[in-house]
């Protein structure tokens, strides 16, 4: 059983759907800890409703690593194993990624190295891509680069426009993150270079 950490600053689709696969027991893991950067998101007051513990520490005005040295103190404290960016919109120091190596998850809604940092669906449309999707990877120590260990494709549709593909990207994060999650706390995952190979 592995002890995961939730990092969100919105809305927390995400969350719940890592949410819902973990209370159905689908993964070997229990949410020990929801932490939010943003006093009024949405998913921090998801939490709370869902029992979890959750708390707010807000990163304005925080130079970076001082700010992830907070977070880490509560993970630490709670003997945290897996962190799950869902939605967190902060990049991370190299020192937060140093202390959980290959151990931090992030969902992006891009199949990268496609359409990197913000935006990724507008992006998306704007290039006039004809697939999109979305990537769960391991967190290195530069943005949306680390380690590829599910994508998803989705079609992207003449009449689309930034809501209605961001709408059909959404429903396969909410797969595909719960399936990372799980190969990760099942052991399942090796990484050699880049590549992250699954064992069945
Ligand atoms: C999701 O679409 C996620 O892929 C994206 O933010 C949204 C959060 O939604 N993350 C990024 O763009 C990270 N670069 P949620 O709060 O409902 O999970």
């Amino acid at each position: 059983m592995k002890n995961v950490a939730i990092l969100l600053s919105g809305r927390g689709s995400n969350f719940l759907a890592l949410s819902d696969a973990i209370e159905a027991g689908q993964i070997p893991a229990r949410i020990v800890l929801v932490v939010s950067n943003k006093p009024d998101a949405p998913g921090l007051i998801h939490a709370r409703e869902r029992n979890y513990e959750a708390v707010c520490i807000p990163s304005a005005g925080i130079e970076r690593e001082a700010y992830d040295r907070q977070v880490v103190e509560e993970l630490s404290a709670r003997q945290v194993d897996v962190v799950c960016l869902a939605g967190f919109m902060r990049l991370l120091s190299s020192w937060f990624v140093q202390q959980y190596p290959r151990q931090i998850l992030n969902i992006h809604p891009s199949l990268l190295p496609a359409f990197p940092g913000l935006h990724s669906q507008k992006q998306a449309l704007e290039w006039g891509a004809k697939v999109s999707g979305c990537t769960v990877h391991f967190v290195d120590e530069k943005l949306d680069h680390g380690p590829i260990i599910v994508q998803r494709s989705v079609p992207v549709l003449d009449q689309d426009t930034e809501e209605t593909l961001s709408a059909r990207i959404l429903e396969q994060e909410h797969q595909i993150y719960p399936e990372a999650l799980k190969l990760v706390c099942e052991a399942k995952v090796r990484v050699e270079q880049r590549r992250v190979l699954i064992r069945k």
